[in-house]
Formats: structure tokens, sequence, C-alpha cells
């Protein structure tokens, strides 16, 4: 679990879409973290959210349960296979097979947004342009909230939560979605700054924080 080596990533489009049945099987285990994170984020209805690496569609799902759910919303993600799964969108929401590291719109697209469990599958050279990308296509005075999975500070989770740091760094293509993540370096880096931090150990020991750009 050395810090000093680089983390080459978990893998690109190919891999997640080998993945996506399994991967959908296992969404109780970050259901409370994404949902922690929503309610870090609060989305109002007249805001545009981006979901980045939306996967098979956890936040979407939560979303639109909400009786004030955001008219609009962006899902993007780089597998076709992993938005197949997607729930049926309402209508305004729409979904987009495209990479984080170049997300297609226009500056300031979008007043929100979250990425969870997707940061730390990056490699490390990818995290900063992939926040960039995220800065770029947020509002200024937008807000991004994400979710990695992490190693809590004390108790029982932190050791859950060192055991399944090594796994990830032992077979990254395989177990790359344990890897533990703290951005709040990589986010302050890209120009966001952290407001609010929520750990969460209900399923994945996991870092939910909210920034604004
Ligand atoms: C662990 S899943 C998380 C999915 C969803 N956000 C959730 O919380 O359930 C990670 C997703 O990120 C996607 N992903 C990984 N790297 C990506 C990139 N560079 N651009 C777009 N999507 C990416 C994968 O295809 C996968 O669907």
């Amino acid at each position: 679990m050395s810090r000093t080596r680089e983390w080459r990533g978990a893998g690109g489009p190919e891999v997640w879409d080998r993945r996506a049945a399994s991967y959908h099987r296992q969404l109780r285990l970050e259901r409370h973290a994404v949902r922690a994170a929503l309610e870090l984020l609060a989305p109002q209805p007249n805001e545009r959210l981006l979901d980045a690496g939306a996967g098979t569609g956890e936040a979407l799902r939560q979303l639109a349960r909400a009786r004030d759910r955001p008219r609009a919303v962006t899902a993007v993600d780089f597998s076709p296979r992993m938005l197949a799964r997607l729930p049926g969108l309402p209508i305004g929401w729409t979904s987009e097979l495209a990479d984080l590291r170049e997300i297609p719109r226009p500056d300031a697209s979008f007043d929100a947004a979250i990425a969870s469990y997707v940061l730390h599958l990056l490699p490390s050279r990818d995290l900063p342009v992939a926040l960039s990308e995220l800065r770029r296509v947020l509002r200024p005075g937008g807000r991004l909230v994400t979710v990695t999975p992490a190693v809590p500070p004390s108790g029982l989770a932190r050791r859950v939560a060192a055991v399944l740091e090594r796994a990830a760094w032992a077979s990254p293509v395989h177990l790359g979605g344990l890897h533990a993540l703290d951005p709040h370096a990589a986010l302050a880096a890209a120009g966001f700054s952290a407001r609010t931090v929520r750990w969460n150990v209900s399923g994945y020991p996991s870092l939910c924080v909210l920034s604004t750009r």
C-alpha cells in the first residue's frame, strides 16, 4: 500500500462493460454514501445537474424519487454497457457516452455535479484532468459532490478500509473499485473549495466531500 507508487487506474470502458452486471448487484453497498452525497449537494428543481460517471444509475434512481428533483439532469459515462442499465429517465434527463477527461459540454453548463465512486478509479495522472473538466463545465459558484472509498481516521471501519485498499493495489483491474482516495488535495489543486465532509461506514467506508467552484 505504498503512497509513493503511482496509481495506474482501474481500467478503461471495456473493463466496465464486462463488469456491468456484477456491478449492478453490489449497489446496496454504496447506496447510503450516495444518499449522503445527494443530501449534501441538495440539487434544486431549477438546477442543471451532471452525474459524472453515472454507471448503472444509482444516483439517478435516488434523485428520480425526490419530490423536488431537478428538471435537467445529464448522466455521462464511458461504458456503453453500464449506461445500458440506467433506469428509464424522466423527461428532461439525458444520458451520454463520454469521457470525464473531455466532457462534451460548453463551459458553465451545470449548476451542480455528482461524481460518485469514480474519481478513485482514474489513473493518478488523469485525476487533475477530470477535475479540471468538472470545474470547467460548472458555473462559477457551482457545487461538486464527490464520493470515494477512503480510510476513516479510526475505528473498525479503518481496519476494514485498509484491507480493501491492499486488495485494490494487489489487483487494480479486478478490485480497483476499492482503491481509497481522499480527494481534498486534488480538489484544491483544481480550484475547488471543500465546504462539508461526511464519512459513511455503512457499506464501503467512503468519504463524501461537497465543494464549490
Ligand atoms: C464504480 S462505477 C460508479 C457508478 C456510479 N457513479 C455509482 O455511484 O454507482 C464507476 C463508473 O465510472 C465510469 N468511468 C470510469 N472512468 C471514467 C471516465 N474516465 N469517463 C467516464 N466514465 C468513467 C465507469 O464506466 C463506471 O460506470
